[in-house]
């Protein structure tokens, strides 16, 4: 807008310096013209501005969305349209959501932690959490009574340096993922999560893949595991 002004302000001098004598001079006639086009172009543009004025009035109206509405971020509206537009996840309904089988468990401090052989099962003793009830920490298996795809963690802290084990989650004996730790001056950590599917009362486990022996497995290694979906 600011060389709109000067141009103004330009046609205001002219018209001064000018006035009725300079009707002759060739210098006053251009800056006439430009002045008339100016002013053309100012009326043009003002008037597009009103229309787009208009025109955004006209949508908001379409979208039924008032002045007020339209700075209330919270509005039902607002909310509705964001989803629509971000495909987010309605809001949980509660009393649904209770309907889901909740089942989670985490537990550490292996009991028989040396020297231990293959396929020796790591009866990890101590549940920190136990919901719903399907892991046994007297045994080590996990049951769950609900089949769906659960979502495992193993982690294996082992403090005897120099040596290595290696350790395996299984389902019903048959090996889903395998972890190494080992091979450190002092202490080492290994293990890694894993995600498959488990039928009501099937059960998993943590064993002995491999060990060379002197296994001092230290209490913060942890075998845990939750329902990420039920069958449906
Ligand atoms: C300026 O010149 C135009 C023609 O060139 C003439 O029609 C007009 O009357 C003149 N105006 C004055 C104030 O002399
Ligand atoms: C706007 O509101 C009117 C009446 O309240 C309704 O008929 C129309 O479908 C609404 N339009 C939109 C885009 O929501
Ligand atoms: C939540 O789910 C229940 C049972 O399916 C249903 O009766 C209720 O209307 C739902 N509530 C909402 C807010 O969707
Ligand atoms: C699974 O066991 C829990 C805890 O004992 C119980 O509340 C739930 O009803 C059982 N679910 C099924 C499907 O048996």
């Amino acid at each position: 807008m600011a060389p709109m002004k000067y141009t103004i302000l330009l046609c205001w001098l002219s018209s001064v310096a000018f006035g009725n004598e300079g009707n002759n001079s060739a210098d006053a006639d251009d800056i006439q013209t430009l002045c008339q086009e100016m002013k053309i172009l100012k009326q043009t543009m003002e008037q597009k501005f009103l229309f787009q004025e208009e025109e955004i009035t006209h949508l908001k109206q379409k979208l039924n969305l008032s002045e007020t509405k339209i700075i209330d971020e919270n509005s039902p509206e607002r909310e509705k349209s964001r989803q629509g537009r971000l495909l987010l996840h309605p809001p949980v309904n509660s009393s649904t959501a209770e309907n889901v089988p909740k089942i989670a468990f985490s537990a550490n401090t292996v009991t028989d932690h040396v020297n231990l052989g293959v396929h020796h099962t790591l009866v990890f003793g101590n549940a920190i959490s136990n919901v719903g009830n399907c892991y046994h920490h007297s045994t080590g298996n996990f049951i769950p009574n609900v089949s769906g795809v659960y979502v495992f963690d193993v982690q294996i802290v082992l403090c005897s340096p120099g040596h290595e084990l290696r350790t395996e989650l299984v389902l019903e004996g048959k090996v889903m993922a395998a972890h190494y730790t080992g091979d450190s001056t002092h202490c080492s950590n290994g293990g890694g999560m894993a995600i498959f599917h488990v039928n009501a009362g099937d059960s998993v486990w943590v064993r002995v893949r491999s060990s060379d022996g002197g296994n001092g497995i230290a209490w913060e290694s942890s075998f845990s595991g939750f329902l990420l979906y039920p069958d449906s």
